[in-house]
């Protein structure tokens, strides 16, 4: 290592904020850099302020209405401890009502953040819990029932990492925003004037929001300088409906070390890493050979998702490999992943996902209109068989999209949970999405669960550790889930669709917990 880069890096370990200032020679003017959200951890008295606020943020040539915590746009990471109580102090300053929910924690009902947590404009709200579970990436965001993909739309995200003594023990790359780099993918749609271009409407409701730009942590195909050794990415699909295909440009392997509730037993190497709404995982990739390459994402099959620019690889992140070594290693095993149970005599319970059939029809329709037949492309969508545009065009007038999504034939009924789950017990849930063509991510509240089979399949080995979201397209999927916290009927947990827009319009259910 050269004195004058040590001194530079050196300088940038003492001041994270101030990065960019030593990587910059390293990068191309004219690409931005990666921005990397501001660690936050709690103050001497435990005590972690969030304000949700409105803001503007500026995407390359125009700017636009935002919306942050602590900031115009996205969030913090909040890193916490295993074991360590916590009071996150949340302030809504925005003109609505909003709710913020910890994806991904193991915390009571009571301060998970739900629809039930409302947070009315200009009141705060003050939740305390202590996190007992394995180190992971997990994330926050609003849960406003009908709301929840508008306000994620508008910029409400941000991390939650979870620390803990064993993965401190691996010798993992562990500096932020350096050797340790958050990678939150999110797709947008602006108007023409420049404004965040949102709409629930029945196309929406039926395949989802989804944009034609990709934003990294809020920027542009940014890029990021990284020593040169083991990069470690923690990626999360912060899109309302996109799911990804994470891969390197020059399909370099990436070693996959955490999902989402946190390290796995071992890292899998994959050369293409899909990710659901919702997902996080962690990988890392080999920066030695010195090279500059793409994190990109690949066309998915996914209905609409198709649409250009997404019919061809989209860049996420450049990736710049500086002359300085890095010092996190990738170790050969991670940590134990505990045996499944004997399954048999376990609670079983079954869910159904369905959409109205006019919904089915009506989006397709509408997506067809608006996109063209690049819309459907790759898809082998039954529902155009179901009946003639007549029909649909007569049959749709007045239809109500607000509650066509379901569970058990039901749209979600916030007085009414559909079941009571008993506290500290295994359960073997099985969830079908057999009837429509669409990719649900079902997210269960309030655990971290094992995926038995996902649509009739083994899970992949990087989807076999700890998981809070689960793929169901098309077929029957199965995880085993257990709940160590309580959630009475004011604060049931929520399990539903993170196809934000299939939640907002009825796929969600609640539960209790005792
Ligand atoms: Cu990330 Cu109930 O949500
Ligand atoms: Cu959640
Ligand atoms: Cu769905």
């Amino acid at each position: 290592m050269q004195r004058r880069d040590f001194l530079k890096y050196s300088a940038a370990l003492g001041a994270v904020s101030a990065l960019p200032l030593w990587s910059r020679t390293a990068l191309a003017a004219e690409r931005p850099a990666l921005p990397v959200p501001d660690l936050l951890t709690a103050d001497a008295r435990s005590r972690i302020k969030l304000v949700v606020q409105a803001g503007k943020s500026t995407f390359g040539s125009f700017t636009s209405t935002t919306w942050g915590y602590n900031g115009s746009l996205l969030g913090p990471a909040i890193r916490l401890r295993r074991g360590k109580e916590v009071n996150v102090d949340i302030h809504n300053t925005l003109p609505e009502e909003t709710t913020v929910h910890w994806h991904g924690l193991e915390v009571p009902g009571a301060v998970d953040g739900g629809p039930q947590g409302v947070i009315a404009p200009g009141a705060s709200r003050t939740v305390t819990f202590t996190p007992d579970q394995p180190a992971a990436t997990c994330w926050f965001h609003p849960h406003q029932h009908g709301k929840t993909g508008r306000q994620v739309a508008m910029g409400l995200a941000g991390l939650v990492l979870i620390d803990d003594d064993d993965s401190r023990k691996l010798r993992l790359p562990q500096q932020w925003g350096i050797d340790d780099v958050p990678v939150i993918v999110q797709d947008k749609r602006f108007t023409a004037g420049g404004e965040i271009d949102y709409q629930l409407d029945v196309m929406t409701a039926a395949v989802g929001w989804f944009g034609d730009t990709l934003l990294t942590n809020g920027a542009r195909y940014p890029q990021h300088a990284a020593p040169r050794g083991w990069l470690r990415l923690r990626l999360l699909n912060g899109c309302n409906a996109r799911s990804l295909n994470v891969a390197a440009s020059d399909k370099r392997p990436l070693y996959v070390i955490a999902s989402d509730g946190g390290l796995l037993a071992e890292p899998v190497k994959v050369t293409e890493l899909p990710m659901l709404m919702g997902e996080r995982f962690e990988v890392l990739v080999d920066t030695r050979d010195g090279k500059a390459f793409d994190l990109l994402t690949l066309p998915v099959s996914q209905m609409g998702m198709a649409v250009t620019p997404f019919d061809q690889p989209q860049p996420v992140l450049r990736v710049q490999p500086l002359r300085i070594a890095a010092s996190g290693t990738l170790p050969d095993t991670l940590v134990n992943m505990p045996e499944l149970p004997a399954l048999d005599n376990l609670t079983r319970r079954q869910f159904q996902l369905s959409m109205d059939p006019m919904l089915d029809m009506m989006g397709m329709q509408a997506l067809q209109e608006k996109y063209g037949a690049q819309a459907m492309s790759g898809m082998d969508h039954g529902s155009m068989h179901h009946g003639s545009m007549g029909q649909m065009q007569h049959g749709g007038h007045g239809f109500d999209f607000h509650n066509a999504n379901r569970i058990n034939g039901k749209a979600f009924d916030m007085a009414t949970p559909l079941f009571a789950a008993q506290k500290g017990r295994d359960e073997r849930w099985v969830i079908s999405g057999e009837g429509d063509m669409m990719l649900h991510p079902f997210h269960i509240h309030g655990t971290q669960f094992r995926i038995l089979s996902e649509n009739g399949h083994a899970p992949a080995a990087h989807r076999a550790g700890w998981k809070d979201t689960v793929n169901v397209d098309g077929g029957v999927s199965e995880v085993l889930v257990r709940f160590n916290h309580d959630a009475p009927q004011a604060q049931a947990y929520m399990a539903h669709c993170h196809l934000l827009e299939h939640e907002d319009t009825g796929m969600m259910m609640g539960f209790t917990v005792a």
